[in-house]
This record gives C-alpha cells, sequence and structure tokens, in this order.
C-alpha cells in the first residue's frame, strides 16, 4: 500500500476526513483506501429480548484479515449475520460493498449474498458429492432457478479445477466430499466461497474443528486469499494464538460490545484477557472452554465492558 493509501485508509478508519484529497489517489489506491465493511451504531436484538449487539462500529478493508474474538455468546456470529442481512438489526448502519444492508430489496439482498463467501466450522459441504461438484455449487449463488434448469458450464468446471489447485487439493476433485480429511474438506470449502469470486469472506470458527496444524495452514490459505485477491477476510476465533500469528487486526466483542479493536502487532494476550474475564452471567461450559483455550491469560481483569488500557474502541484501524 502507498503512504497516500495509508493516509487515506487510515482517515476512513477513524471517521476523520480524508487526510488526502481523493483526486490524488488511482482508482486502484482508492479501492484499497476505502473501507468494503462499515457497520456504525450497529444494535441487534432478537424479538423483544437484550441488545445482543450494541453500538458495534466496524470497519474491514480490502486485503486485510481481521480477527474476531469474544467469549461463546458475545455475538460474533450475529455480527457476522448482520453483514448479510440474516440478523434482526434494530438500530444503526449497515453498509457492505456498496449496499446498505438493512435498507434492501429482495433481489438486491441476493446480490449482496452472492458477493459473501461464507465458510463454517462444519465445512457444510454435501458429503456424497463429488469434491468438483461442492466446488461447482460456489456457482450458484445468485443464480435463479432458470440457471439451474441449465446445469454448469464447461467455463464453470474448468474455474472450480483451478480453485482446487490453488488450495492444494486439485487430485481429490472425484472423491466424495466426505471421503476428505476434515483439513481438506474445509480447502473445499474454502474453494467454493472463492467460486463466488466474493468481494468478501466471513469464517465462522473455520477451525475450530481441525487440530492445531491444519489450524495454521487453513489460516495461513485465509490469509493468502486476503492478500491475493485484495478482498478482506473476518475470521472468528477461540484460541487467541492462532489469532495473534495470523490476522492483521483484531476486534473483540464483550456482551455484543466491541471492547477491542486494534492492530494484532499491537496486541498481547494480557491486553485481550478482558475479552474472557469471568462474570457472573457468564456460567456456560462454552465460555470456560473458550478460556482454556487461550494463551496465558494473566492480566487482572478489568470491570466488565471496560476497555483495556490503550484500546480505546475503534483506536487503530
Ligand atoms: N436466533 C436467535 N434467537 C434468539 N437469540 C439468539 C439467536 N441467535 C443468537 N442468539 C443470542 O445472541 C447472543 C449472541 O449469540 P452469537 O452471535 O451466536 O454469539 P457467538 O457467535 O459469539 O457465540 C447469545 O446470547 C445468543 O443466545
Ligand atoms: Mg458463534
Amino acid at each position: 500500500m502507498s503512504r497516500l493509501t495509508r493516509q487515506a485508509a487510515s482517515g476512513a478508519a477513524s471517521g476523520a476526513s480524508a487526510a488526502v484529497d481523493p483526486s490524488l489517489l488511482s482508482t486502484a489506491e482508492l479501492r484499497q483506501a476505502l473501507p468494503l465493511v462499515t457497520t456504525r451504531g450497529l444494535r441487534v436484538a432478537y424479538e423483544s429480548g437484550p441488545n445482543v449487539l450494541d453500538g458495534v462500529d466496524l470497519d474491514l478493508f480490502p486485503g486485510e484479515m481481521v480477527a474476531l474474538l469474544g467469549s461463546s455468546g458475545s455475538g460474533k456470529s450475529t455480527l457476522m449475520r448482520s453483514l448479510t442481512g440474516f440478523a434482526p438489526v434494530t438500530g444503526g448502519q449497515v453498509r457492505v460493498a456498496g449496499h446498505d444492508v438493512t435498507n434492501l430489496r429482495r433481489g438486491e439482498l441476493r446480490t449482496l449474498r452472492s458477493e459473501v463467501g461464507q465458510v463454517f466450522q462444519q465445512f457444510n459441504l454435501i458429503g456424497r458429492m463429488s469434491v468438483l461438484t461442492n466446488v461447482l455449487t460456489g456457482a450458484l449463488h445468485g443464480a435463479g432457478p432458470i440457471n439451474l434448469a441449465y446445469g454448469f458450464t464447461s467455463a464453470h468446471r474448468g474455474r472450480a479445477l483451478e480453485l482446487l489447485d490453488r488450495v492444494g487439493i486439485a487430485h481429490k476433485a472425484k472423491d466424495q466430499a466426505r471421503s476428505l480429511s476434515g483439513g481438506q474438506q474445509q480447502r473445499v470449502a474454502i474453494a467454493r466461497a472463492l467460486m463466488q469470486q466474493p468481494k468478501l469472506i466471513l469464517a465462522d470458527e473455520p477451525v475450530a474443528s481441525l487440530d492445531p496444524k491444519l489450524a495454521d495452514s487453513v489460516l495461513e490459505l485465509l490469509r493468502e486469499i486476503a492478500v491475493q485477491d485484495g478482498i478482506p477476510v473476518l475470521v472468528s476465533l477461540h484460541v487467541l494464538p492462532l489469532a495473534l500469528a495470523h490476522t492483521d487486526r483484531i476486534v473483540g466483542l464483550r456482551h455484543g460490545e466491541m471492547i477491542v479493536s486494534g492492530r494484532t502487532s499491537d496486541l498481547d494476550a494480557a491486553q485481550l484477557a478482558p475479552l474472557y474475564a469471568d462474570d457472573a452471567d457468564d456460567t456456560d461450559d462454552a465460555d470456560a472452554d473458550a478460556a482454556a483455550h487461550t494463551a496465558p491469560v494473566s492480566a487482572q481483569a478489568s470491570a466488565p465492558g471496560s476497555a483495556p488500557a490503550g484500546l480505546a474502541r475503534q483506536e487503530v484501524a
């Protein structure tokens, strides 16, 4: 990223007026400098329950891999769902790839969803179908029933094979998806997401079912995609060392509020500890499990909901 682009990016992220006259930037630089995702004051509540997201301000820029951290129930999946119009937003703004997500007609919503690749903990493949067919289904996003009737073109097949090659499992193309290992299945799911030519990738706990070595390689692949394809990748994780090793930026939720936002290189486990601090309300086992998977969390817990010292909300782009 050029100096000018960096200036523009930091201006956009802090909400300050642009530090650089946009007319000085090329189109490519402008694309890099503008966030693809912006939420402001985002609130979500299910039915008449309490807010499960409360005032979340998030920016995601092209080419960056961002970790989303927080205990079980802190709102990570809900935040991801709100970016594709699947969460009941009760306040604030959500913009993704130029769409005003809280205000979309059905056709526009379908377009938005076709532009967002998703990767899940359980891979969500069709186990009895071939690896190649699973990847091809990525091309169905945004296609209406008429398109389906014509099946896949040879161009689709060529692209699916290229993507399988890119994720390192072209030799498995004809195998049944369920015959692959977990790590391989997640690579198929990533290839399927890429088949959509996504503008954004949301990966919700993508390595929670994988052993540590495979987790590293899958996260490395996702980061490579962010950089090479120039798209943001938002990845929720519950193992702190993985977030520290593989992401450019970390945002952290606690009880639906974003209490951590910073460059990964500026953060350490102690600064992230408040995300997992004990709380009288947090009694479910999943939280204990999440804390157990973190790096040494030795810092004193700060008051619930407070940001750790030096980590003001939205402090760093
Ligand atoms: N469909 C739903 N209906 C009602 N409450 C929900 C629903 N989905 C999530 N929640 C609640 O919203 C909160 C945040 O959940 P979630 O976003 O799944 O957290 P995380 O992904 O961080 O574990 C939790 O209290 C959860 O119980
Ligand atoms: Mg979740």
